[in-house]
């Protein structure tokens, strides 16, 4: 099976939300299947987004089974493991950049390079395109997608303790960040492209 067939069975087995027929349409127009999830970090390739959505999936709930007494539904993890990221949707373009070759030759390499077209912030910009297909998300669905950065989070960063209250209110909140780490720093790799 595919990541993509995998990505699309997931969603139709666990996620029966209003707006997911509609959503599912625009990824399939979209680069989600191919983007890249970094310019030059971890999953820097295509189909390196796909990839963390379902590596965070499977963190997401590996990380759950530890706490069945949180309550936190199989759709809930599903929609926010799967669409976290779908801020990064039509955000990467191909771009070249000059470096030297073993021979000390310069040369042109192939890169990815970020092309935002929506400067709303990470988890918002994910928070708001959900909205836009699904017919209603959670409040802590929203919390999840919205704080999964943690404290990588410029809000954050700034001295906004938004994240502590939501963390608070939100057990998925918790575990989407903790997936999100767990995929990205132990499962995913960079490559040279
Ligand atoms: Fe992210
Ligand atoms: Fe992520």
């Amino acid at each position: 099976m595919t990541n993509k067939e995998r990505f699309l069975q997931i969603c139709k087995t666990e996620i029966k939300r209003e707006g997911l027929d509609k959503l599912l349409d625009w990824l399939e127009k979209s680069d989600f299947y191919e983007a890249p999830a970094s310019t030059k970090y971890h999953g820097n390739y295509a189909g390196g987004l796909l990839e963390h959505s379902l590596n965070v999936y499977d963190c997401i709930k590996r990380i759950a089974a530890n706490y069945e007494d949180k309550n936190v539904s199989a759709e809930s993890l599903a929609v926010a493991a799967l669409f976290h990221d779908v801020c990064k949707v039509n955000f990467y373009q191909k771009g070249y950049r000059n470096v030297k070759d073993e021979n000390g030759k310069w040369v042109q390499k192939e890169i990815y390079e970020i092309n935002e077209r929506f400067p709303i912030g990470h988890g918002e910009k994910s928070c708001i395109i959900l909205q836009w297909f699904f017919k209603k998300l959670e409040v802590h669905e929203l919390l999840a997608i919205r704080y999964h950065m943690g404290s990588f989070d410029a809000a954050v960063k700034g001295g906004d303790f938004g994240i502590s209250k939501a963390y608070e209110m939100a057990p998925l909140a918790v575990m989407l960040h903790l997936a999100d780490l767990e995929a990205t720093y132990l499962w995913e790799e960079i490559r040279t492209i």
